[in-house]
């Protein structure tokens, strides 16, 4: 094979229960310990600036509401997020209590140089877009976004012709469009072919794979970047997987689980630059940033990959 290289329960005691919290701060703090290699990227085609090929999808993960623990375990998430090399934090109006969480995160941990920001316009309503996109960088707490996209092409229309004009004005940096599930994939070959977007987001993993037609090498063509999301299909693909003994194939690729393969499998795709899952707890970000580290898989082992699963899953 060859691989190619691009990294109920009685309360307890007081004592007790501070040293077990001790316990699991350090164990917390360890693995979100800085790794010693720095995780890999691919260029944005318009900028040619690098940007790992792994970031953090904030859907239902981060839409805590107003717990004051369970901002701080988001919080958490983010730290470890960062100190494992990661940059691209995406997000939506959509998303419930998700943005102010994310500006508690970015808030706690300071001023963060090396954050990317994804966010979306989502209103069907093109006169409301300016006021809930201000409402958004506020809910972040950041000066500008790096990325607005339009969510599930609401709109689009009318939304589009602003987000270009912010761009140009310096308001933006980069411009692009979202879908998921499949959904309206024509409607998005039709704006990647015609309209001067940055990047597009839709759904790829290791089982829906649909966007290998068209959507993925016309990307490549059109020299547009690509997140996928659902790489996980909101965490149901895992719990097929885990059912099932990881393949020879893994050990190889030094994936430590399947939550690493079926990111590498996504990320390997040339014209893919970045995934975005999303999670609620430490170990599954350090373990996700793993996956943009060590051996990727040619086309040929990544054919083999979604054969393996599509028998499993
Ligand atoms: N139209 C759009 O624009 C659109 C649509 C869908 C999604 N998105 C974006 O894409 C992001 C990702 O999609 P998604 O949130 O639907 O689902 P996903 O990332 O495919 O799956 C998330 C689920 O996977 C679990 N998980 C994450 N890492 C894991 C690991 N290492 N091991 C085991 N379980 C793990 C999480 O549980 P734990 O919390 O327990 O880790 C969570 O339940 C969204 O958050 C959003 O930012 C955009």
């Amino acid at each position: 094979m060859s691989l190619s290289v691009l990294g109920a329960i009685a309360p307890m005691p007081a004592p007790a229960f501070a040293a077990a919290a001790a316990a699991a701060a350090a164990a917390a703090a360890a693995a979100a310990a800085a790794p010693t290699t720095t995780p890999l990227t691919r260029r944005i085609p318009a900028s040619g600036e690098a940007i790992p090929l792994v970031g953090l999808g904030t859907w239902i993960t981060f839409n805590v509401g107003n717990d004051a623990r369970a901002r701080d375990a988001c919080a958490e998430v983010v730290r470890a997020f960062f100190a494992n090399g990661g940059r691209l934090i995406d997000s939506s109006p959509m998303y419930g209590s998700s943005q102010p969480v994310i500006g508690h995160a970015l808030g706690k941990l300071g001023r963060l140089a090396s954050l990317f920001s994804a966010e979306k316009v989502w209103t069907g309503d093109g006169a409301r877009g300016a006021a809930q996109m201000e409402a958004s960088r506020a809910h972040w707490g950041v000066p500008r976004f790096d990325l607005m996209q339009v969510h599930n092409l609401l709109a689009w229309e009318a939304h589009l012709p602003r987000l270009l004009a912010m761009k140009a004005e310096g308001r933006l940096r980069y411009v692009g469009i979202t879908t998921s599930e499949g959904r309206r994939h024509g409607e998005v070959e039709r704006i990647m072919k015609t309209q001067p977007i940055d990047f597009v987001q839709f759904t790829y993993n290791l089982v829906d794979r649909e966007v290998e037609e068209r959507l993925l090498p016309l990307a490549a063509e059109r020299r547009i970047a690509v997140l996928a999301n659902r790489p996980f299909r909101e965490g149901e693909l895992l719990r097929a997987l885990q059912r099932h003994k990881l393949p020879g194939w893994a050990a190889e690729l030094g994936c430590d689980g399947w939550a690493q393969a079926a990111l590498k499998f996504i990320v390997s795709h040339p014209a893919v630059t970045c995934a975005i899952p999303a999670t609620s707890q430490v170990a599954h970000v350090v373990q996700n940033l793993g996956a943009a580290r060590g051996p990727m898989p040619d086309a040929a082992l990544r054919a083999r990959m979604a054969a393996d699963v599509a028998a499993l899953a």
